[in-house]
């Protein structure tokens, strides 16, 4: 990775980001969001967020190229996050990208978004060991992934079922009165609460399905027993105790993605766990996976919370990953994939 200069850019759902990481360390990252504007309709709408990143891209990408006193003719490649994300929001990355590679006659790489929250945690922990496990968490994602080389060759163990956990969260936060995105409200709220006060079922974690589906998830089940509960206790006139709803649910869904993450390690013969996407800042999931971790002997890497986020870190990491492997740029016309597996 050494010479290497990739300003790496992101538009995939409300954040619009760029940063630039020369000789593997970020030199510049700066992060615009729309998230405020969606708060008051309690979800991401994509005609905001697309018309949010228009506005958005040229002030971004020249504030990371002038942090990073850098002119565009300096960097070696460009990458653009082309998906999976809201279609609209990539498109409005991936041409602004385009068109600046075209003009500066520079390779462009269209890269997997959720690939890029694994390679960004090098920044904080280096180089991936062989044989990596990978847990990636977000409001859009749930996947588990075992990484051989981070630039060529990673497959999807498991997947979410149904709902990713962050949307089952944001989706109770609502239920009891949180603005979006309700993931940290529920988070907060979770630390004082009883996570054995409500019991709240572990999908996928017995019986046959469990064994068809021994690395896969399933929220939705979570999502709708908690909010049985909820409207059943409204309904019987009782005060909601929100602090244990909290701590309930958030100790279910890190308890089922925690045991699934070491299980997965345990099939692959991982002793390493990358953890990444914007659930990952969770404090219930974190301290789980460091304890199954050591109980495990598996070394867990969670990256501080900046790095979690949807940024232009992880976008710029990858596409250092792919430049210095010798990847072959990806070609003038690459499509956007807003289901990009
Ligand atoms: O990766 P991300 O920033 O965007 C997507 O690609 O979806 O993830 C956002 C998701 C939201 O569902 C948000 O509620 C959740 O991550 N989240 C959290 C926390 N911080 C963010 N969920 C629980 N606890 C948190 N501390
Ligand atoms: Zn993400």
């Amino acid at each position: 990775m050494h010479g290497i200069t990739v300003l790496g850019i992101e538009s995939t759902c409300d954040e619009t980001a760029a940063a630039v990481i020369r000789d593997g360390r970020l030199i510049s990252n700066v992060v615009a969001s729309s998230m405020l504007e969606h708060a008051r309709y309690g979800g991401v709408i994509p005609e905001i967020a697309s018309r949010a990143h228009a506005e958005s891209f040229v002030p971004v990408v020249s504030k990371a190229l002038a942090d990073a006193n850098l002119d565009l003719s300096d960097v070696d490649a460009i990458a653009v996050s082309a998906g999976p994300g809201l279609a609209g929001c990539l498109a409005v990355g991936v041409s602004g990208a385009k068109s600046l590679a075209w003009a500066a006659k520079k390779p462009i790489y269209g890269i997997n978004h959720v690939i890029g929250h694994i390679a960004v945690t090098q920044l904080q922990f280096g180089a991936f060991p062989e044989d990596t496990m990978a847990l990636i968490v977000s409001g859009g994602h749930t996947s588990l992934l075992h990484v051989r080389d981070v630039a060529r060759h990673v497959d999807v163990v498991g997947t979410t079922l149904d709902d990713a956990a962050g949307e089952c969260f944001d989706k109770i936060a609502r239920l009891l009165g949180f603005p979006y995105p309700g993931g940290p409200h529920i988070d907060k709220h979770a630390r004082t609460g009883d996570p054995h006060a409500i019991r709240v079922p572990k999908g996928l974690t017995q019986g046959k399905s469990a064994a068809k589906h021994p690395y896969d998830f399933s929220f939705s089940g979570v999502k709708t027993a908690v909010a049985r509960w909820i409207e059943g206790e409204e309904a019987a006139g009782h005060a909601i105790p929100v602090d244990d709803v909290c701590a309930s649910l958030a100790d279910s869904v890190a308890d089922v993605l925690a045991e699934k993450a070491m299980a997965g390690c345990a099939q692959y013969g991982s002793d390493t766990l990358i953890v990444g996407g914007g659930f990952s800042a969770n404090s219930q999931l974190r301290e789980k996976l460091q304890q199954v971790g050591e109980r495990e002997g598996v070394q867990v890497r969670i990256p501080r919370i900046a790095l979690c986020t949807d940024n232009g870190a992880m976008v710029a990491m990858l596409g250092s990953n792919l430049l210095a492997s010798g990847i072959a740029p990806s070609s003038a016309d690459f499509p956007i994939d807003s289901a990009m597996p």
